[in-house]
């Protein structure tokens, strides 16, 4: 028996919601890996905040929440870059799912923004058959896995062709450091994003912006940050791919980090190969979904599942 429809009222999130956004989302994600047999991902509370503020503070109607009865049940979370239109946050509580709020909220989170004239949705997609449901529905289709890789930094980092050269100070975005990640970012992944650069350089212990030198010749571009988290990144060639993340973990060894994590498209043969080459572990699958294939996946690192 399908159950009866929720009443909801939907509307754009503002910033006393975000705390009750982050309840949403721990619970919904724990029932999640409970349903599909995988431990449940360890977050630290107030964690997603910063993202959120970004968020709010960029994307602010992409930004949604469903309330039922004064309490955010769902939200949504859409943010536009270029023609680019990623679902960054796609979560409801476990209490208030499969009863049609999700298809009207992902419907909003889309429209509300006004996305131009051939704009491309995507997603980092959860293995949720309601989720996947709704995506292929609202026009993106499966295109590649993608991983979250992650574990203890091996104490010898294979070597590296590439030698990462630091541009910019440790947790500030520079111009000619935007300038550089912006080229390969319009190269393979369709799109510069200046204000997404300078907040994962800023946020929380920060980061460093890497330009990567083949033989002296710029063929590419990481961000390593503090956390531990490696990427966005690019490079010219896929198969100096697997080189990137070897050269970007040495960085991470000088940073003095213990351990690293990575989101690695399956179509990016060379880092996927790298990463477990290393020893790396899966911490999380989830499928690369658009409605088109955007610039090269084989030659680019994401910046996050929130952020791509
Ligand atoms: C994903 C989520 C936000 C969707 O919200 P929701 O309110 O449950 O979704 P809705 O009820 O509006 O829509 C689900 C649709 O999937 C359809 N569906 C459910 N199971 C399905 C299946 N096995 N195959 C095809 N369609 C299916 C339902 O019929 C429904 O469509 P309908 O209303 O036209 O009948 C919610 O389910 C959730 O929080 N899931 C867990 C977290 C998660 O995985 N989030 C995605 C992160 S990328």
């Amino acid at each position: 028996v399908k159950p009866a429809p929720l009443e909801v009222t939907i509307r754009p999130a503002r910033e006393r919601d975000l705390a009750a956004c982050e309840q949403v989302f721990l619970s919904s994600m724990r029932d999640l890996s409970r349903r599909k047999g995988f431990p449940a991902p360890r977050f630290r509370p107030g964690g997603l905040l910063p993202f959120f503020r970004h968020a709010l503070r960029t994307d602010p109607k992409g930004f949604q929440v469903a309330v039922h009865r004064g309490r955010v049940v769902m939200f949504a979370i859409t943010i536009l870059r270029a023609r680019w239109h990623f679902l960054a946050m796609f979560f409801g509580l476990p209490g208030k799912q499969s009863r049609g709020v999700g298809k009207r909220l992902l419907a909003r989170a889309f429209d509300e923004p006004r996305p131009p004239k051939g704009h491309v949705r995507s997603v980092l997609a959860s293995p949720d058959h309601r989720a996947q449901a709704l995506y292929i529905r609202f026009g993106m289709l499966p295109r590649s896995m993608c991983y979250l890789i992650g574990g203890k930094l091996p104490k010898h980092v294979p070597a590296s062709q590439l030698d990462l050269r630091q541009v910019g100070p440790h947790g500030r975005a520079t111009r000619a450091g935007l300038a550089l990640a912006g080229r390969f970012d319009l190269r393979f992944r369709e799109a510069r994003r200046d204000l997404d650069q300078r907040y994962l350089l800023s946020a929380g212990k920060g980061g460093r912006m890497f330009e990567a030198l083949l033989a002296h010749e710029t063929v590419g571009y990481v961000v390593v940050r503090a956390n531990g988290a490696i990427g966005p990144g690019a490079v010219t060639r896929a198969d100096l791919s697997g080189d990137l993340i070897f050269a970007a973990m040495g960085k991470a060894r000088e940073m003095g980090l213990a351990r690293i994590v990575a989101w690695i498209p399956g179509l990016n043969e060379g880092a996927l190969r790298a990463a477990f080459g290393a020893g790396l572990h899966i911490e999380a699958t989830t499928v690369w979904m658009a409605q088109k294939d955007v610039g090269d996946l084989r030659r680019y690192l994401p910046a996050s599942g929130v952020l791509f």
